[in-house]
């Protein structure tokens, strides 16, 4: 039996979640900074300090459990703000040390993934769209561990253009889901860019920008977050032709939206496909992503010994850092 605690640090969320190989997700506990000028790593790294052993207590406490019956550490090593990423690693490589418990680290966007999988029951064959803040990406899993990026943003993340957006409209917290409550449904044009299997946010946003001035700001936002989500839902249906997948999942910060699940259906619908979503609990930054993710990196690939925070980990280099962690870890034995 592997009993994981997983730590998640990599933006705003210090996240704890626990995970157990026979009785399933025990827990999944956080707190998030929020703040009306975008993130501040410095911030971060505050707000992730000064909650951790609360966060950490109340993940014990709802599975019951002391830190004596956790057997395995997991913890998100990547992509990530450097500062409070490498808060939440060199925590994990602690507690891993002095309980003497194997660690291992997962890709951020892999964990949201494997969630859904676990959540949802589809567990391949599937076009996996994963938006949040930094990420736009359309994927496909070759095997468990092997993802192909088939497309993504050339810029900035989807919730990245919501977060800029809400803020220049002075919602709090500006993101994507003040900012749907602010929208409503009236379209505006807007650009609508997609080049291949690639999609572009700027454009969209510097003019939704600048129709502030003349255009009612929430039928902009509801046009702005339609052409966004509608962008990344066209390149995800090229990619489930190209692959001729029989799924859609979808996951990520972003895949909370409403608007976005509606659309989804619809796209899931037309092609004939099965769906798979997952809880907002599980799309938001969360340990429990982290504990599961951890689990099935620890069954492929054993421990690392050690883990590093790896800022630009990109989801297509998780066998490479699994198999370069072990490898420095028998090194070291040796
Ligand atoms: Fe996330």
């Amino acid at each position: 039996m592997v009993r994981v605690l997983g730590i998640e640090s990599t933006a705003h969320t210090i996240g704890i979640g626990i995970f157990d190989s026979r009785r399933g997700i025990l827990s999944n506990e956080f707190s998030t900074h929020s703040s009306p000028h975008g993130f501040i790593p410095r911030e971060l790294v505050e707000h992730h300090q000064r909650n951790f052993v609360t966060v950490l207590k109340r993940a014990l406490e709802k599975a019951s459990l002391s830190l004596d019956d956790i057997n395995l550490i997991g913890v998100a090593q990547g992509p990530g703000i450097g500062a409070p990423l490498k808060f939440g690693v060199a925590l994990a490589n602690y507690l891993a040390k002095h309980l003497e418990l194997p660690i291992v680290g997962v890709n951020h966007g892999f964990s949201h993934i494997k969630i859904t999988e676990y959540t949802s029951g589809i567990t391949s064959d599937y076009i996996a769209i994963y938006i949040s803040g930094g990420n736009t990406q359309i994927l496909y899993p070759k095997t468990p561990f092997d993802y192909e990026v088939l497309g993504e943003t050339l810029d900035i993340g989807i919730g990245n253009l919501f977060d800029n957006f809400a803020r220049a409209l002075g919602l709090f917290p500006p993101h994507g889901g003040t900012l749907e409550k602010f929208s409503k449904k009236r379209y505006v044009e807007l650009p609508y860019t997609v080049k291949g299997m690639n999609v572009a946010f700027s454009g969209l946003l510097t003019s939704a920008l600048r129709k502030l001035k003349t255009t009612n700001p929430s039928h902009l936002s509801y046009s702005l977050m339609h052409n966004a989500f509608a962008m990344v839902l066209e390149t995800a249906e090229r990619a489930l032709h190209l692959k001729k997948a029989k799924a859609l999942l979808a996951c990520g910060g972003a895949a909370q939206s409403v608007l976005f699940k509606r659309m989804i259906k619809e796209v899931a619908k037309e092609n004939g496909v099965s769906l798979a979503l997952t809880k907002d609990e599980y799309n938001r930054d969360n340990g429990a992503m982290i504990a599961y993710a951890s689990y099935l990196v620890f069954k492929e690939f054993g421990d690392f010994g050690f883990v590093q925070a790896i800022p630009k980990y990109r989801v297509e280099e998780l066998r490479r850092v699994a198999s370069l962690a072990f490898e420095q870890k028998n090194k070291k034995t040796l």
